[in-house]
């Protein structure tokens, strides 16, 4: 099969965000995220200083893991001094830790850590952030978050820069030979998932418009578009 007719195949990842989640609830929440065909759980780590707001954090997702196992924990770590925590939410149950470019870190030294602990790594950029920061580092990471609204809150616009900035780092992506995969975060819904998967986004992740519909499992299948 050819590498355009293998791409067409391929479906992108759905990483739902627990942000919009009913909080009181998070075992049936998650389970029901499952049950309706998501990937991966999001779990969105925010510090009050490196946004404007504070989500949950470690012992939140030891409940999480306890309660179900079998998720995908998709960590995106929306603090400073990331290094500081990996370890915690590796032993917490997370199976991807991914970190702002931003956060006051070592990148490198970051994601040698994640992955000496046996766990995915990932690297995240704002919106404002250039993509090319990243190049660096598409030998080591396992993935790429660019950021498609403000890190902070859930529920907000989409972007619109986003789509020439995926195509961007996707081309690079591909002439380097890298395997690092691309994820999107915020304003994901069924509009915007058929553009951010055109142009070349592997993994979505979607909080309010999963965890707002009133039917779950309709509208995953709208966001998994095909390429
Ligand atoms: C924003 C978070 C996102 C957010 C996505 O800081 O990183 O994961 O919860 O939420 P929606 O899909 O509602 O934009
Ligand atoms: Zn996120």
């Amino acid at each position: 099969m050819s590498v355009l007719g293998s791409n067409r195949q391929k479906e992108a990842i759905i990483s739902a965000s627990l942000l919009s989640a009913d909080l009181c609830s998070l075992e049936r929440e998650i389970k029901s995220a499952l049950a309706a065909g998501c990937d991966w759980i999001h779990f969105d780590v925010m510090d009050g200083h490196f946004t404007k707001n504070i989500s949950y954090g470690i012992p939140v997702l030891e409940a999480c893991k306890k309660a179900v196992p079998e998720a995908f924990y998709d960590v995106h770590l929306m603090v400073d001094k990331p290094d500081c925590f990996a370890k915690l939410f590796s032993d917490a149950g997370a199976d991807m830790i991914t970190f702002h470019y931003e956060a006051m870190t070592n990148v490198y030294s970051t994601v040698n850590l994640i992955k000496s602990l046996g766990k995915k790594a990932g690297i995240s950029v704002k919106p404002d952030t250039p993509a090319s920061v990243l190049y660096p580092y598409f030998d080591s990471a396992d993935m790429f978050l660019l950021m498609t609204v403000e890190p902070g809150f859930g529920g907000q616009a989409f972007d619109k820069r986003s789509p020439e900035k995926i195509k961007g780092l996707k081309s690079e992506i591909t002439a380097r030979g890298s395997k690092a995969l691309i994820e999107v975060d915020g304003g994901i819904n069924a509009s915007t998932a058929p553009i951010v998967t055109d142009a070349g986004a592997d993994v979505l992740v979607s909080g309010s418009y999963i965890f707002g519909a009133e039917d779950m499992k309709a509208a995953v299948d709208s966001l998994r578009v095909r390429r």
